[in-house]
């Protein structure tokens, strides 16, 4: 039964009223009289069908998975404060935002646009990257437990998917998680991992930006008939979202997006930019010489490097070099500066290290030559030196 509000939690947790509901219980707004500040209490429900040693075990367990949430320090990782086990039962105390679930927007103001879904999935990816690294898996990503504040996008609910795993709850007949946002090896029994969670963060912001399940109303086995029928997952609103969508909903957990590059890719498209990374240096439009500049990592171009090869650093960067007290007085460094390249929206943000193709080799051969009348031999790179 639920707790009737004013209810005193551990004699510290005041609960006031209900901010929401779910299938495992209600989430009430309470407060913290020990610490006088409001907190967001879960109250989780456990069926009745379920025997004391089953009870206890669960309760332990949501305790320990708290107590491992908690040590896991990230804006979009819900800070829990404590956990409780009172009524036989176990309550969770977070952190109270002022936020709609995912679920909530998309179902209030219909799909999200692209871009704002492509940052909320970068923060959400930047939670699980977080938990995974620590070995924590989440286990139930869906759009009912992604909160979506005023500045952050917030994943919450770790301590439940803890239960999810439970042989015996499964037995008991009771269903955790929703079916469409379970990843298709997990449904043909494949145990959680995080690739599994990058699959149900794909279904979750592909839910956000198409403003439907991918799974619509068919049943998990269905939806996983549909998706091995080869045919493209229908996507009519993802726009620049789509090939994120399309490489984190592979079914074969081998082949599907890495969080390392879905991360950058979703970068790109919150950046207004597009998911594919350019695969080679890109040529300029304008028709001119033979020369085109690659690019670097940006990097002051002093720090940490011998003099000679900053100077080449910067000629490769096309900027003229600091003079050294070696350079020959009254020799202007010249600098041939790289061809204007069209920039794409969103490019800037994220730079590669891209190493000179050969065909840029026209491109070398100016900047040993402009090396050899700058500097002194003894600061010539070593290959410049060997060649004479
Ligand atoms: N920390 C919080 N601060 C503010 N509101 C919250 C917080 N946690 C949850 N809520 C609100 O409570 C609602 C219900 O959450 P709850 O996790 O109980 O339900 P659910 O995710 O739909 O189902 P499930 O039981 O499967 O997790 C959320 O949709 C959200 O609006
Ligand atoms: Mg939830």
């Amino acid at each position: 039964m639920r707790a009737p509000s004013g209810y005193l939690l551990a004699a510290r947790y005041r609960l006031l009223e209900p901010v929401g509901r779910g299938g495992m219980g209600t989430v009430w707004r309470a407060y913290d009289e020990l610490l006088d500040r409001y907190v967001a209490v879960k109250e989780v429900r456990l069926p009745a069908v379920l025997d004391e040693e089953l009870r206890a075990e669960l309760c332990a367990r949501t305790e320990r998975e708290g107590r491992a949430t908690a040590m896991v320090a990230h804006p979009s990782v819900i800070t829990v404060f404590d956990v409780v086990t009172e009524d036989d039962r176990p309550w969770i105390v977070m952190e109270l935002l002022q936020a709609r679930s995912l679920e909530q927007l998309v179902q209030q103001d219909g799909p999200l646009h692209p871009r704002r879904v492509a940052e909320i999935g970068r923060q959400i990816l930047g939670a699980l990257r977080a938990v995974h690294a620590k070995g924590i898996l989440h286990r139930d990503v869906k759009p009912s437990n992604v909160l979506v504040t005023e500045d952050r996008a917030v994943l919450t609910d770790f301590g439940l998917a803890a239960l999810e795993g439970d042989v015996s709850i499964t037995q008991a007949g009771i269903v955790l998680g929703s079916a469409g946002y379970i990843a298709p090896e997990r449904v043909l029994g494949a145990k959680a991992s995080p690739a599994a969670d990058l699959w149900s963060l794909g279904a979750t912001l592909y839910t956000a930006v198409e403003g439907r399940g991918l799974h619509g109303r068919r049943t998990a086995a269905a939806a996983l008939a549909a998706l091995t029928s080869g045919e493209p997952i229908p996507m009519t609103k993802a726009g620049p979202l789509a090939p994120v969508l399309d490489a984190l909903l592979r079914i074969d957990p081998q082949t599907r997006l890495d969080s390392v590059r879905a991360s950058l890719m979703l970068a790109r498209v919150a950046a207004g930019g597009s998911a594919e990374e350019p695969l080679a240096p890109r040529r300029s439009t304008r028709p001119g010489p033979m020369i085109s500049a690659p690019s670097f990592t940006r990097r002051p171009a002093h720090r940490g490097l011998h003099r000679a090869e900053a100077t080449a650093a910067a000629l490769s960067n096309g900027t003229t070099p600091a003079r050294t007290p070696d350079t020959p007085r009254g020799t202007r460094a010249q600098t041939v500066p790289p061809p204007r390249q069209e920039r794409r929206p969103g490019e800037g943000v994220h730079r590669r290290r891209v190493e000179p193709h050969p065909a840029l080799s026209v491109y070398a051969r100016v900047k040993a030559v402009l090396i050899k009348m700058c500097l002194p031999r003894r600061f010539w790179p070593r290959e410049l030196r060997k060649r004479g």
